[in-house]
Formats: C-alpha cells, structure tokens, sequence
C-alpha cells in the first residue's frame, strides 16, 4: 500500500491500512476468497488525500456555477471529475462516457474543457436537469430578468390544480405551499416566453420542492417535519396504542414559493451570466435517457478514451423514494413502481433482470456474450463466496431481510456486464474511474472495491489503483448496534484497457 500525498493539518487520516484482515464478523463463514482479493490488490491501493468525502459527493458542488441549480445529493462534484480528466489526460476532442450520470456532472465538466461527453440516465428529475443546464450558453438573460422580475411583483391566487401527488408525498406540503406551488406551475405552463425558459422554470420549480415541503432527504427515506399531517396521523395512532410519538424533525421555518422561486432564479441568472462570458471549444455532450444495461450493448465499440462513474451503491438507498416529491410533480408517480425496478438493483424490491438482457443479446447476436459475462461473474470465488456467506447469515438469522441476498446477488451480476460493456466501447488505453462504497449485511463485509477490480480485471481491464479515502466510512446503526463498529472503505476503482 503506497500513499501519495502528505495529509493536511486537519486531515482526520485513519493510519490504519485500508487492506482488510477480517469480513466475517466473528468469522462465522468463509473469507479466503476475500482476504485473497486483498492480498492480490493490496499494492494498488493508495490512501490518497486528493479524495476526500466532500470531494466524492456533491457537498462541494453546493454553490458551485451550475451544478448546483438542483440538490443531487447522489451526485459527485465537478471537482473530482477535473482530477480525474487530468489523471486520464483526456484532450480535447476525445471522448468521455458517464453510464449512470445522474445530475450530468461529468456532461457538464466535459462540456467546459471541450471534451465530447455521453451519459446515460434513467431517472426523469435528471434528464430536466440535463436539459436546463446544457443549454446555459442559450439562454436570454433579458428574458429571464424580466421573469423574474414578474414573478417578484405576483401575487399568487387561489387555484383549484392540485399536486400529482402518490401516496408517500401526501400531506408533503402545507394547504398554502402547495397551492402557490400549483399557481405558479400554471403560470409558467401559460408565460409566453421561449421553450428553453419554460425548461429552466420548470427545473427552478423542481429543484424548491424539498425546500418548501415538510419532507427532507436523508439517505434511504424520506424524513418528515411534525408538522405534516402524515406524522400527525402517526403520532395519534402511536399514543392510542400507548407508543412514544416518533423522534421530531423540525425545518424550521419554511420559505414562501414565490421567495424561494426568486431566490433560485437570481443564482441561475448570475451562473448564466458567468459562464456566457467564457467561450469554451466546441464539443458535443449527448445524454441517452434510458437504462444502461439495455443501452451500453448497442453503442459502437472502440469510442471512449475514458470511463469516469459512480453507480448506485449497494446500500439498499432507492432513488424512486427520495425523489417521489420530485417524480410526482413531474407527473411519473404512476410509473414509480417500473422505474424502481429499472434502476441496477440497489434495494431489496429489485427483481432480476437477467431475462429480458438475455433476449436484448440475443437480438444482437450476443448470446455467446451473455453466456461468458453471467458465467464470469457467476463463478467468481468472491462473489461466490460472499453469496454463501449471506445465505448463511440469513438462515442463522442475522440478517433482517431477504432481498438483501437478491440485491447483492444481481448488483454484481449487472454491474459486470456494465464492466464487459464498457470494456467492449472503450479504446485502448482508456482509463475508467468508478467511485463506490464498501458495504456490510449480517455481519459480512462486501469488498465492493475490490470484487469489482476483480471482475473487471477478468473481462479484460487492467486494474491500475483503488484510491481509498482517508476517512473511512461508518455502518448502519442496525449492523453497529448487532456486530461492532467496523470502519469500511470507500474507494475510487481505476482500471485501464490494455
Ligand atoms: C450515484 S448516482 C450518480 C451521480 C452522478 N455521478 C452525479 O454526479 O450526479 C447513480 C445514478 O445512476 C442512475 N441509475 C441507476 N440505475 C441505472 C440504470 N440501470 N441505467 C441508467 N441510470 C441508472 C441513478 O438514477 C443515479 O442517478
């Protein structure tokens, strides 16, 4: 294990070796697959200060010239994708590919270094966010003053549209809130002004609604303000069975639509302002609004100098819950359900989606691919090994929900024909980052990082550095509470096309 950077004065360096000794807590089952992945990799691993929590996760994109006109909280920053660019030395003109993009960070960083860029997404509030921020070179900055300055002199009225709302945003919104949420939706729908501003309005109006509503995000839920009839409701029922009432959130005073309206238009018109001062080299950035396991086989192979990623983590988090507020405003909270099983398999619910990948390859004539991909992974001693290692848990009845096996199972499985993929698209000498946590179900360490390396290095990548981050991360209060406190890696896997 090397280090590559000297630590700051108030850099909270964990000087423990991030190469693991121990993944089964209490060495219930089988870890020499695990410890041989360590062992293989431990001289690739660099604890490197350059990557810190706030570097990997959008807390560093807060206020920065675009990417943060919507709170991606899944998001990495801008900051880390310009490390990567210049590690990878990727020029201008070459091209860089994002299969789970997200909030475009890598799209828009791509677009202001003259890098051609593709992303891929599934999650509509990020193809909005797409649409608004590229285009911020087009934008009439007249145009938007003056609807600013219209909407500042508004008085919202009373109208009978309601919010979309699905049963988890219910009572999301105070009777105020949510009608002058809706007068202004109509209003904006009615303004007689250019489509791309009528885009932008519609993302300001999207990127408020956690603000104005009793809800806050918060990891795998939705937390919700006492205030809001839902904990009202729940808090009544728990005293009539004699229940303490539940644990208060409190936001504080909420801002009024119209303020928090004005309030994001002004920080979209000062990063417009900004950035159409700049002339950046002309380059093309497209984001394919789809699912990656269905889109990645049919893209042409050989095209990519570089990989830069963050995939869901197997964390259990589902995105289709932490943005139901913002689904249901757009008017796809009937499709949630189809969308969550969509996304790579990251919670509990997911079902398999090997079936229908299966007849997408065989369409393409790949079906001898499928085969080697599912059997490559299938028979890993890791994956494998990690597999058992839950089922026993399971059976021992350490673990407190089955789907956590499915979840794991399928995360690899569809994660690896992401990797062959992206192999398959890649040029030679392409470099490929992807930012991931480590996880633990039952007392099981999952070494994310390094079975991942693992299977990327057998469908044809070199494995170069895992980057691990000084801090390490914590456990879920329920595995602390059940099996100690074990400090888990997060690392930015990097892996080349020889
Ligand atoms: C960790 S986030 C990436 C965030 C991104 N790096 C950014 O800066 O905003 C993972 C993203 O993958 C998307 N995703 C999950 N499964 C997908 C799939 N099968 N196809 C396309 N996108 C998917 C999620 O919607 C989410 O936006």
């Amino acid at each position: 294990m090397r280090q590559l950077t000297l630590f700051g004065e108030d850099s909270k360096y964990d000087v423990a070796s991030p190469v693991r000794t121990s993944f089964s807590h209490d060495k219930v089952c089988n870890e020499d697959a695990r410890l041989a992945l360590e062992k293989k990799y431990e001289n690739i691993f660099y604890v490197d200060n350059r990557f810190n929590r706030k570097i990997v996760s959008y807390q560093a994109n807060k206020g920065e010239i675009v990417h943060g006109w919507i709170k991606y909280r899944e998001g990495f920053s801008a900051n880390l994708v310009e490390i990567l660019m210049n590690e990878f030395g990727i020029q201008l003109g070459e091209s860089v590919i994002d299969p789970f993009s997200g909030s475009s960070t890598v799209l828009l960083v791509a677009k202001t270094k003259g890098v051609n860029a593709v992303g891929i997404e599934l999650l509509p509030v990020c193809h909005l966010a797409w649409d608004a921020k590229s285009r911020f070179y087009d934008y009439d900055l007249d145009e938007l003053c003056n609807i600013k300055s219209i909407i500042e002199k508004i008085i919202p009225e009373t109208t009978k549209n309601r919010f979309p709302h699905i049963k988890i945003t219910e009572t999301a919104f105070s009777d105020e809130v949510e009608n002058d949420l809706m007068f202004f939706t109509a209003w904006v729908e009615k303004l007689s002004v250019s489509q791309k501003s009528k885009i932008l309005l519609r993302l300001i109006l999207t990127s408020i609604l956690e603000e104005i509503s009793y809800t806050r995000k918060d990891g795998q839920y939705l937390r919700w303000d006492y205030r809001s009839q839902k904990v009202i409701n729940r808090n009544k029922t728990r005293k009539e069975q004699g229940k303490k009432s539940i644990k208060k959130v409190d936001k504080g005073e909420l801002p009024a639509v119209k303020d928090a309206i004005v309030s994001a238009i002004s920080i979209v018109i000062s990063d417009i302002r900004a950035l159409q001062k700049f002339r950046f080299q002309e380059s093309t950035q497209e984001l394919i609004k789809g699912n990656t396991l269905f889109v990645l086989p049919e893209l042409e192979s050989d095209q990519f100098s570089s990989v830069i990623t963050s995939p869901p983590y197997c964390n259990r988090y589902d995105y289709t819950r932490t943005y139901a507020l913002e689904l249901a405003y757009l008017d796809i909270g009937n499709s949630i359900f189809d969308l969550r099983q969509s996304l790579l398999s990251s919670t509990v619910e997911n079902r398999s989606k090997l079936d229908i990948l299966r007849e997408l390859y065989l369409k393409l004539d790949k079906e001898k691919e499928f085969d080697i991909i599912l059997n490559v992974v299938t028979t890993n001693p890791a994956f494998v090994e990690i597999i058992e290692a839950l089922h026993s848990r399971w059976e021992r009845g350490d673990m407190n929900n089955k789907g956590v096996l499915r979840m794991v199972e399928q995360y690899f499985i569809e994660l690896s024909f992401v990797y062959a993929e992206l192999y398959r698209t890649c040029k030679t000498g392409a470099h490929v980052a992807f930012v991931n946590d480590n996880v633990r179900y039952g007392g099981e360490i999952i070494p994310i990082d390094l079975l991942s390396t693992n299977l990327a290095e057998q469908l044809g990548f070199e494995p170069v550095h895992v980057y691990v981050l000084p801090q390490r991360k914590g456990n879920s209060s329920q595995q602390m509470g059940k099996f100690g406190r074990e400090a888990l890696r997060k690392s930015i896997t990097i892996w080349k096309k020889p």
